[in-house]
């Protein structure tokens, strides 16, 4: 974790930015939707939109996607945020301010204004005893179904060979 002092020592850019921080960290942020990702993203919303998560509402049937209890899970961001689904920013984080390309690219500054690492913990929130499947939720196996990022770290690692040490990942 990065001090407040180390951020204010790291230029204006950054204290603006921990000023800001500051005074949104209390509200969740706002999304800016999956076409906005797709931008810059093109290879993880191909494989995200080919999955169930980009279709979790049309499981439901009229009757049932006016149930907030099945929103929940199926379209959690929809009344508040306006996007359905399970979109990218439902397990990312809200985009409003860490989407700008230089902010992307600085992996620190990247999750001080909202990028989430999208975690097992996550996943349960949804996937847990109360949802219909038959099977536990096997955490492993199923982050395997929704890879969308082995194609995005491919295409940078052709752009700029990683390093020797990152060749692991
Ligand atoms: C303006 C272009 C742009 C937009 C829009 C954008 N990204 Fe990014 N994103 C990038 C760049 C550039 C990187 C850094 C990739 C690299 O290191 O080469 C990145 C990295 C990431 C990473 C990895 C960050 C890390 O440090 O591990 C995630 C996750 C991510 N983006 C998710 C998203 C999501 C979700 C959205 C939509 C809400 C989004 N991005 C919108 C350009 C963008
Ligand atoms: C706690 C989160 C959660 C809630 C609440 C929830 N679901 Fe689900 N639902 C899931 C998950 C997760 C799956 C996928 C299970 C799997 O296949 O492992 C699922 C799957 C389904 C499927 C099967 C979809 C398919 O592709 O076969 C239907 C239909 C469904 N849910 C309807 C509903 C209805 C109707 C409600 C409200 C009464 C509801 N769900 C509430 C999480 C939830
Ligand atoms: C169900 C949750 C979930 C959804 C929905 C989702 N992601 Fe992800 N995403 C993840 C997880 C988990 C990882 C990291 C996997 C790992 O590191 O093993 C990831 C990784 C990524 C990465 C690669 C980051 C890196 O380090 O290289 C990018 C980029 C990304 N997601 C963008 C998106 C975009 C764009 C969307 C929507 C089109 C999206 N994600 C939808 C969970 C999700
Ligand atoms: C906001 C709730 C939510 C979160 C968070 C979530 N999921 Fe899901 N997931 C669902 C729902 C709902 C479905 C069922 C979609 C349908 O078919 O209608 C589903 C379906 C799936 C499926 C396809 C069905 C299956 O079991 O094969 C996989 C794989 C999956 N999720 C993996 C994950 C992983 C891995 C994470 C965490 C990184 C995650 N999900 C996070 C709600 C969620």
């Amino acid at each position: 974790m990065i001090s407040t002092q180390a951020l204010l020592l790291l230029g204006p850019m950054r204290t603006l930015l921990a000023a800001l921080l500051c005074s949104v960290s209390a509200f969740a942020y706002d999304f800016v939707g999956p076409e906005t990702c797709r931008g810059c993203h093109p290879e993880a919303y191909a494989r995200w939109k080919l999955g169930k998560h980009a279709r979790a509402k049309d499981s439901l049937t009229p009757a049932q996607k006016k149930d907030a209890r099945c929103l929940s899970c199926h379209s959690p961001n929809e009344n508040d945020q306006g996007f359905a689904h399970v979109t990218c920013e439902t397990c990312h984080g809200g985009g409003q301010y860490y989407t700008a390309a230089y902010v992307m690219k600085d992996s620190e500054l990247v999750r001080l204004v909202g990028l989430v690492d999208p975690s097992e913990k996550g996943c349960r929130t949804c996937h847990d005893a109360s949802s219909p499947s038959l099977k536990p939720f096997d955490f492993v196996e199923k982050l395997k179904l929704i890879d969308h990022w082995s194609a995005e770290r491919a295409k940078r690692a052709g752009e700029k060979p990683p390093k020797p040490e990152q060749k692991k990942k």
